[in-house]
């Protein structure tokens, strides 16, 4: 059985000392961040890390992030600490933003997925820090099956989990929408791995030009750096299709898509930041914010009112459009329509 804790309305610690004695039994919790829903465990019980990978089916070489309310847990888990992660989480912990450091004996290789480097972040949301002050380091991928759009609503890990794990804390919609911002610290020069909630330009005003993984941008298969890259993400059944290029002419480009597909009597849906005609439509809102909020829900959405294809507008690739972007192209398995 899985048990629903409703924290909607604001944190209950009477309800956070059930849920962290789960996580200190070694049993799985999902709680809210302000990314998205992590499936948590002790970070350091690797029997219930283990457990993480099984529920998720995710592959044993792709490491998980460790998620700490207090700095100096960093150095319970990292055998070293740069001065470019100091800068950092002086700036934007608790916040969107994990480093990958050297890691520490003490951290078990199941949670780094074999890798002699640890995933480190420290979240912003109320719950995430009150459930892990309650209890321990919780190592917490994104709280979807492997391949899944992450979840933004406990529906969505009901959805994916019911049944499966010990518990889920709901705390309502996520604000943020798109995972953390990864950075590798652990060589020579500061390196991009995940773009996220916490925009490039942000970290670049602290510690200067980072370098871009190649896997970023591109396709790449088989990343030894950052091994979750190499996997199909974020895919809901409906095939994905990306319509960029030079806004004028996206909406041109997308209704004519809408036709094509609506002719071979495909069922088709839109998600965009303006109106459109189609099948099921799904509104992301205008800004970046709303857009990077929105963008797993749609995706979850127009899945779940059927239909076969998913056309989907895309922002301009700067601030949280980077992490959107990154998400839209893998989510459509790179199928992309320049406009
Ligand atoms: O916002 C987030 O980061 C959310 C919430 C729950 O905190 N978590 C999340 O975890 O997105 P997950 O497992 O879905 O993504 C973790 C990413 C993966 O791409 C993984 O490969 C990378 O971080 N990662 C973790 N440890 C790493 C390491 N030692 N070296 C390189 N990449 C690492
Ligand atoms: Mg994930």
């Amino acid at each position: 059985m899985t048990v629903i804790i409703n924290m909607r309305d604001g944190i209950d610690e009477r309800k956070i000392r059930v849920a962290a004695r789960f996580i200190l039994e070694g049993k799985l919790v999902a709680f809210p961040t302000e990314t998205v829903y992590g499936l948590g465990a002790d970070a350091l019980n690797g029997e219930a890390v283990r457990r993480i990978f099984e529920a998720k089916g995710r592959p044993a070489d792709n490491p998980l992030i460790i998620h700490i309310a207090d700095f100096s847990d960093l150095k319970k888990l990292a055998s070293e600490v740069p001065k470019e992660a100091k800068l950092l989480a002086e700036e934007f912990w608790p916040g969107p933003l994990t480093f990958v450091l050297p890691r520490k004996e003490e951290v078990p290789l199941v949670t780094t997925g074999g890798l002699d480097t640890v995933a480190v972040r420290m979240p912003s949301h109320p719950i995430a820090l009150s459930l892990i002050r309650a209890s321990t380091p919780i190592a917490a991928p994104s709280a979807n099956i492997s391949g899944k759009p992450s979840p933004t609503l406990a529906e969505h890990v009901i959805d994916d989990f019911y049944g499966k794990i010990k518990a889920i804390i709901d705390g309502g919609e996520t604000r943020i929408g798109v995972e953390s911002t990864v950075i590798d610290l652990s060589s020579e020069k500061p390196t991009l791995l995940r773009p996220g909630g916490l925009p490039l330009e942000e970290i670049e005003r602290v510690i200067g030009p980072v370098e871009i993984h190649p896997a970023v941008r591109g396709k790449l298969i088989d990343v030894a750096r950052a091994p979750g890259m190499k996997y199909r993400h974020y895919s809901p059944n409906a095939q994905v299709i990306v319509v960029e290029g030079r806004r004028e002419r996206v909406r041109a480009k997308i209704e004519e898509l809408v036709r094509e597909y609506r002719s071979k009597s495909y069922r088709v849906g839109v998600m965009a930041t303006e109106e459109f005609e189609a099948d099921e439509f799904f509104h992301l809102g205008r800004s970046e914010e709303e857009v990077a909020r929105n963008l797993f829900k749609a995706l979850r959405e127009l899945d779940r009112r059927g239909v076969d294809v998913i056309i989907a507008e895309g922002v301009e690739e700067k601030g949280l459009g980077f992490a959107v972007m990154n998400r839209l192209r893998k989510a459509a398995g790179y199928r992309i329509v320049w406009a």
